[in-house]
């Protein structure tokens, strides 16, 4: 049977899996390594993980395979030529952006971006000379071609966008940028390989917080870059001289969120749309910015472009002076208050998005962030109308007093 015939969840089933290379056993062998002894000299001198000359290994933090399996997984998923595991999704982010940095360069950044990868843009890219420009998320080919400059070295997206959600036009916006010459990285974190396939969209370059819905269990830290040839020599080799690498009980977690990936994505999407729904009948909320709901602005971009979705989206509260969003909030027991997402448990955050917008932004309300977790989602409506009739009394006895 050819693997390239099989469906996205069949790969995942078996991916980066080699029972008969370890005893039959199908689950990964956690290899603990820093040393990886050569037997003579001549092999330790002549080592070189590249071209295999002295065996695969050579040291803990190039590989192991425990590392390579992951790697050669998420590659495979990808439908991509190479995957190189990072220390987080933010080194992830990071490495590539460094691998990109040029003095006198510019790079191109839509301003929904994850806030710390915006900073690294903001502090440190600057500081090799480079000049960081921003473009609003829903901009046109034809508007992306405009801002292209001939120092453009990158193009940074991410769709939808974090804590607004909008949807770029990602084959108007890639072909652009494949007719200019300049890569695109794209932080697929909410979508994974499920929902985007990232290549045949004509994205150079995608980097994934393992740490979300990979891992899946809230208690993993790790990246993802995958790529194609040429780029993706070129950015292994930014992460080895970076140093990056994930120790292996993480890695052996991940490949373990990896194999079930589908069946949590799913479930915490069907759930979000029925909270989502939930929430576009509260008098209180203003919006509910969710892509797989037909009423968003950029639902037609995510029927054409998106196989599925994923549970993380927001919602806007009317602005009020009586309706506070800490009532609503501190009430809800199933909802943990903490960052992060792609979880098995659901949480809930006000987002903040002040100090990470460059363009203007409409600030019409508090906004509320959910990532929705594998409980009941009748529960968790349960959980959001007490929240809410919380909000609401208290507001009552603010309107009396
Ligand atoms: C969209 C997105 N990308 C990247 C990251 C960074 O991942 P990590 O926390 O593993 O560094 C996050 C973290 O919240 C994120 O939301």
């Amino acid at each position: 049977m050819d693997k390239n015939d099989l469906s996205i969840e069949t790969r995942l089933a078996h991916a980066g899996l080699d029972p008969w290379e370890n005893e039959g056993i199908p689950n990964i062998p956690v290899y603990h390594a820093s040393t990886v002894l050569k037997k003579t000299n001549h092999d330790a001198k002549n080592s070189d993980v590249k071209t295999g000359a002295s065996g695969k290994y050579d040291y803990g933090r190039t590989g192991t395979p425990t590392s390579n399996a992951l790697e050669t997984a998420l590659a495979s998923i990808y439908g991509m030529d190479g995957a190189i595991i990072t220390s987080s999704g933010l080194s992830a982010l990071t490495t590539v952006m460094l691998a990109f940095a040029k003095q006198n360069g510019h790079m191109l950044v839509s301003d929904s971006v994850y806030s710390s990868g915006r900073r690294y843009l903001t502090q440190t890219i600057p500081r090799f000379g480079v000049e960081v420009e921003f473009f609003n998320p829903r901009i046109s080919g034809t508007d992306l071609a405009k801002l292209i400059k001939p120092n453009t070295t990158l193009i940074h997206l991410e769709t939808p966008g974090s804590l607004t959600f909008e949807l770029h036009d990602l084959p108007a916006l890639t072909s652009v940028a494949r007719d200019l010459g300049v890569p695109t990285l794209l932080d697929n974190t909410w979508a994974t390989a499920l929902g985007l396939d990232c290549s045949a969209l004509g994205v150079d370059i995608v980097a994934e917080a393992i740490t979300k819905y990979v891992g899946g269990h809230s208690d993993l830290m790790m990246g993802a870059i995958v790529a194609n040839e040429p780029l993706f020599t070129q950015v292994q080799n930014e992460a080895r001289q970076l140093g990056q690498c994930a120790g292996p009980d993480d890695v052996y977690l991940a490949m373990r969120g990896l194999h079930t990936l589908h069946l949590r994505l799913e479930r915490s999407m069907n759930s979000s749309i029925i909270v989502a729904n939930w929430l576009k009948q509260q008098p209180e909320v203003l919006k509910v910015f969710h892509p797989a709901l037909t009423d968003h602005p950029d639902h037609e971009i995510f029927k054409r472009d998106f196989k599925t979705g994923a549970g993380l989206f927001a919602f806007q509260l009317s602005p009020s002076e009586s309706t506070s969003p800490d009532t609503l909030i501190d009430n809800l027991k199933l909802f943990g208050k903490g960052a992060s997402w792609g979880g098995f448990e659901s949480l809930v955050q006000e987002a903040q998005i002040e100090n990470n917008r460059s363009l203007e932004y409409p600030r019409e309300g508090t906004l509320i962030r959910l990532a929705i977790g594998a409980e009941d989602p009748n529960d968790l409506v349960r959980d959001l109308e007490n929240g809410f009739n919380e909000m609401r009394h208290e507001a009552m006895s603010l309107d009396l007093s």
